[in-house]
Parts: C-alpha cells; sequence; structure tokens
C-alpha cells in the first residue's frame, strides 16, 4: 500500500470515527468499509451500501419510513400454509374479487391492437373523458377533463398531490388510525405528519376541534380517506363541507382519498368535490373494480395545480401502464358497473353478518363501517399486545388479521384491522375458530 493511499484510508477512518462518536454529522444509516477492513455504523436500521474504499450513507428519511408489521403476519400465514394449514386469510386490503371479465377482454383486445408505448403523462383522453362522466353520473358534479391527472395507482397519486404541495418541514395533518403509506409518503417529500388521534368515545369520528388544536403556523394539508381504511367509515356531505371550511380557514389544502368510492352501502359516498372544487382527490381502480395489481389510478388536482401537476407527472412515471388504461375503458360499461355493484352487494351481506357474529363471540366494532372491507375490532378485554395477540391467534386458529398497530391512533395495541375479504361461509369459520381462541385468551 502506498504512503498516499495509507493517508487517505486514515483520513477517512478518522472521519468516520468522527462522525460515529458525534453521531449528529452521522446519518442513521451509514457503513464504512476498506480493504480488508470493516467499520459499520449503524443506528437502529441495518441498510449497508457500500463499494469497496467509499465512505456512502443513506438519506436520513429512510430512517423514517416503518415497514407493515402485517409483513410478520404474511411471513407466518405463508409458512402456515406451506405447511398445510388451513388458513383463513382476513388480513389482506384486497377484494377477492378480480377484475371483471369484459376489463380482461378489452386488455386482451388492446394486446393483439393497440401499440403499448407511453401514452400521455396526464392519461388518455378516452378513459379521463370517462372518468369525468362518472363525477357527473355518480354525484352531479362537473369535472374538467384537463384536472384529471391518470396515474399508476392510488399510491402515486398521493404521492403526485404531495410532491406539488408539500415543501420540506410543512406539516400534513393526518387523522389516525389511518393508512399506514401516508406518513411514510410524507416523510418521503420531506414534510412532517402530524397525526391526529380519533377519538374511541366517539366512535372514531373526525373532530374538527381536535384538528384544529393540532394546527401549526407550518400547516398545509390535511388528508382524510371516506370510506377509511382501517375503519370503514364514511364523511358525509356535512362533514366534507365542515372539513372544506376548515381548510381553507386555515388555509390547508384538503386532500380526500375516496379509493373505496363505490364500495359504500348506504348509497353512494358523496365526494369531497361536492362540498368544493378546491379539494384534490385521490382514486383508484384498485378497489371497486377489483384491479388492485394494474396499478391505476387517478388525481383530480385543483385547476390551478394542473400545470405544475403534469410536469411533476412526465417526469415522476412518464406514463401511466398502457394495456391497464385500454383495459379500464370497460370500466365503466353499465354491465361493468352492475357487477361492480353486485359485489358491494355481497361484501355489505358479509359485513351485516360480522357486525351480529363479531359481539356475539365478545368482540366489539369499534367504529360505524359504512364502506369499503375492513372491521376495525377492540381486543382490549382480551390483549394488551395486539401484535402478538394476532400472531397467537393465527398460530392457534387459522384466522389471520392485522395488528391495529400498522393504523397508529390511540389505540393500536388493542385493536385489530379484519378485512371481510372472504365469501359469508369462511366468515361463518373464522368466527367460530376464533370465538374458541378468545376463550383461551381470557
Ligand atoms: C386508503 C388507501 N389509500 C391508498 C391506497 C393505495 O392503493 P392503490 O395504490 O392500489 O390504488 C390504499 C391501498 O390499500 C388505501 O387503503
Amino acid at each position: 500500500m502506498g504512503w498516499l493511499t495509507a493517508c487517505a484510508i486514515s483520513v477517512l477512518i478518522a472521519k468516520a470515527m468522527k462522525y460515529a462518536d458525534t453521531g449528529s454529522m452521522m446519518s442513521t444509516n451509514s457503513a464504512i468499509q476498506f480493504t480488508g477492513l470493516n467499520a459499520q455504523v449503524n443506528h437502529g436500521c441495518s441498510y449497508l451500501y457500500r463499494p469497496i474504499g467509499v465512505f456512502m450513507t443513506l438519506a436520513e428519511r429512510t430512517a423514517d419510513i416503518t415497514p407493515f408489521y402485517v409483513i410478520q403476519v404474511l411471513k407466518q400465514v405463508d409458512t402456515m400454509e406451506r405447511a398445510g394449514h388451513d388458513v383463513i386469510r382476513l388480513f389482506v386490503g384486497e377484494p377477492d374479487f378480480s377484475a371483471p371479465k369484459a376489463i380482461l377482454d378489452r386488455a386482451k383486445i388492446a394486446l393483439d391492437e393497440q401499440p403499448q408505448g407511453y401514452l400521455s403523462s396526464t392519461g388518455l383522453p378516452e378513459l379521463k373523458a370517462k372518468i369525468a362522466d362518472r363525477y357527473q353520473r355518480w354525484h352531479g358534479v362537473p369535472v374538467p377533463t384537463e384536472r384529471i391527472i391518470v396515474t399508476p395507482g392510488g399510491s402515486t397519486a398521493l404521492q403526485l398531490a404531495f410532491l406539488a404541495t408539500l415543501n420540506a418541514g410543512d406539516d400534513i395533518l393526518l387523522p389516525e388510525p389511518g393508512y399506514p403509506c401516508n406518513a411514510n409518503l410524507a416523510a418521503m417529500v420531506n414534510a412532517r405528519p402530524v397525526r391526529v388521534n380519533l377519538d374511541p368515545q366517539q366512535q372514531m369520528t373526525l373532530d374538527i376541534t381536535a384538528l384544529k388544536a393540532a394546527v401549526t403556523e407550518r400547516s398545509r394539508a390535511l388528508l382524510i380517506a371516506s370510506p377509511s381504511n382501517p375503519l370503514g367509515s364514511v364523511q358525509s356531505l356535512d362533514d366534507w363541507q365542515a372539513l372544506a371550511d376548515f381548510s381553507s380557514t386555515q388555509q390547508l389544502h384538503l386532500f380526500a382519498d375516496e379509493i373505496y368510492h363505490g364500495l359504500t352501502f348506504e348509497g353512494l359516498a358523496p365526494t369531497a368535490l361536492q362540498a368544493t372544487q378546491d379539494a384534490w382527490v385521490i382514486q383508484s381502480f384498485s378497489k371497486f373494480y377489483g384491479m388492485t395489481g394494474w396499478r391505476l389510478g387517478w388525481l383530480i388536482c385543483p385547476e390551478y395545480a394542473i400545470d405544475a401537476c403534469e410536469r411533476i407527472a412526465q417526469n415522476l412515471y412518464l406514463s401511466s401502464t398502457a394495456i391497464s388504461q385500454y383495459a379500464a375503458l370497460a370500466a365503466f360499461e353499465p354491465e361493468v358497473e352492475a357487477e361492480c355493484f353486485a359485489r358491494r352487494d355481497e361484501l355489505k351481506a358479509r359485513r351485516d353478518y360480522l357486525l351480529t357474529a363479531l359481539p356475539e363471540i365478545g368482540l366489539q366494532v369499534m367504529a360505524s363501517p359504512d364502506g369499503a372491507f375492513y372491521l376495525y375490532v377492540d381486543v382490549s378485554p382480551y390483549s394488551q399486545d395486539a401484535l402478538t395477540f394476532c400472531e397467537q391467534c393465527l398460530a392457534q386458529t387459522g384466522v389471520a388479521l392485522t395488528p391495529g398497530i400498522d393504523f397508529g391512533g390511540p389505540c393500536p395495541n388493542t385493536s385489530v384491522r379484519l378485512a371481510y375479504t372472504v365469501e359469508v361461509g369462511r366468515l361463518k369459520e373464522a368466527v367460530g375458530r376464533l370465538a374458541v381462541f378468545l376463550q383461551s385468551v381470557q
């Protein structure tokens, strides 16, 4: 080793040690490696990436991205199924219906007859026209097609909205329990998720006073999901109006995640656009149309944000998948909509069964589940550690639930989410098994 190399290495080592000592200079995920020498500094996370001889760090934001605890359940489910156990999967946020046949047929035609290259970044014009028409038919709301940006799923619609509105250090208010990715997506634009606990004493309904108490001069946005994951609760038009007024007074962007629209049991849920044209609407083909794996959704942005959103879309994903967009054209045909609403009715029958059966075995549902396919269930009489509760329940009964810890809120350790994504016969079997399990843990 020449003296120059040796000097360089000692400087690097000294630097690494200094960073390791002070901590503050060091990213949470850092590692150093030299030829024949490994020094690793790792605060909490175990991400390592370093070519030999180079000191590499990961962005600090990576430490803020939380994992899904449900993955632990998924691993356990896989192991059990491979060992031949009969597992009832009530933990996945995915309907047990696939895309209707007409959508599949349209995809096959598109493969044969249409080029599968990039399309316009904001989406296929015919698809945007059909989406706009759905707002007119379902809600009586005109939506100019320019405001519709087709995205690779609701997830990218959320990302696009955040990129367009949030600066580093801005606060976004997130009522919880809620969809876990929201806080992580906020962290990815260096915004600060401000979690606002919903009140179990109030059936987990939104309280504007609690939102107001969380507002600071850094607050920029509020995100509301209706129907909610994991609660299934739905905002009424009055609720949306109150939220729109609050957002406007506080100068907050109002994000309305409406990806479970269509799957509501007391008629169509109102869209936030009925209350204010300034709302940003996040939407998806994943749930109502059973197209989770097709990665297709849309964002409706306010008039003033169209140009910015177009430029972000061009750079973020260029184009949503061509075949998914062509296939989705069939989603708006009357027979396909009727098929999707019939599935909604099937979900309602499952929910109704569970709303009677669960209290009978000692499980209380914590919110009013008028949509989606989730129940948020109180397990506090049986456990103060919902993750262990779910693991034991799965091991002993083969019923797979999601621990509340994934969704935040005031009682993450004493709640679980049950997704009624299996038919009523299987739900009855699950309830029978749960009843035996609850007796054993009482
Ligand atoms: C509330 C909520 N928003 C957004 C998403 C993202 O869905 P997708 O990207 O499949 O449209 C999900 C997925 O489960 C969700 O539950």
